[in-house]
């Protein structure tokens, strides 16, 4: 059984379509990686998994550990073993990052510990995000799903606007949650990565990459040949793709 089953999905946000009848399947233990254009629909797609309510899912189903989920709350989503890592990670103004994770977790081995791998321990008892740069923000989101141990990690953008050494201690981290020292059937946890510029794909190895645009998922491969595809033709051959993926609808 896998971990995430996705059928026929589509979703609207303020009254506009956006993802456009997405199918997609997560197996446990493997990680996805999700390349695409600005405005693609890659955070619409996280958001509907974990059910962000800003976003509509108006058909289609989404089984997770073989349960229907499509109708349940975030909370719900949360408590049976999904995260998300923001692509913009709000700040909370009166509430101590070290209260946050306590709520989460209230190991406080752990929760130092993970600080300390992730060079976190001086931001615990500041406001959560409150003045953090775009950097510490995204650590931050780690740190947080580090204390959470979710099985299925929602990953959007986790290296945009972080330099290098700090790429690698979120990749560090995110070895450690995704079990990569293990051989892959013995790897529990699974996730999926969002990258716009494949920067995360030089630190951590995904099993699969996938293109989305314009709402749609347009087929799928090895990470490695598809982002080498992108970096030297950009999206332009996606297009192609696009246009005979819309004419299959349009004949379906
Ligand atoms: N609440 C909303 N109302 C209208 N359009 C939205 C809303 N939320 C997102 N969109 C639009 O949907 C498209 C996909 O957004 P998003 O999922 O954030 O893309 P990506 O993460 O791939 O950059 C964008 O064009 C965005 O402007
Ligand atoms: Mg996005």
């Amino acid at each position: 059984m896998a971990l995430l089953e996705i059928k026929g999905l589509r979703a609207s946000s303020g009254g506009r379509e956006i993802l456009k009848g997405i199918d997609f399947t997560l197996e446990e233990g493997r990680t996805a990686v999700i390349f695409g254009p600005n405005g693609s629909g890659k955070s619409t797609f996280l958001g509907s998994i974990v059910g962000l309510p800003k976003y509509d899912i108006t058909k289609g189903n989404i089984l997770f550990k073989g349960k229907d989920i499509t109708g349940m709350s975030t909370y719900e989503r949360t408590q049976l073993g999904i995260g998300l890592a923001f692509q913009y990670p709000p700040s909370i103004k009166g509430v101590r990052l070290r209260t946050l994770l306590d709520t989460m977790n209230p190991d406080k081995e752990a929760i130092d510990h993970t600080s300390e791998i992730l060079d976190m321990s001086p931001y615990l008892d500041r406001d959560v995000n409150v003045g953090f740069s775009g950097g510490e923000r995204k650590k931050s989101e780690i740190l947080q799903l580090m204390v959470q141990m979710p099985d299925l990690l929602l990953l959007d953008e986790p290296e945009s606007g972080v330099d290098i050494e700090n790429i690698s201690l979120i990749a560090d981290a995110l070895k450690i949650i995704l079990e990569k020292d293990k051989p892959i059937k013995k790897r529990r946890r699974s996730a999926i990565i969002i990258t716009h510029t494949g920067f995360i794909l030089d630190y951590i190895r995904a099993d699969k990459a996938y293109v989305m645009m314009d709402g749609r998922i347009l087929g799928c491969g090895s990470p490695s040949e598809i982002f080498e595809e992108i970096r030297a033709r950009g999206y332009k051959e996606c297009q192609k793709c696009l246009e005979e993926a819309k004419k299959e609808n349009h004949a379906a």
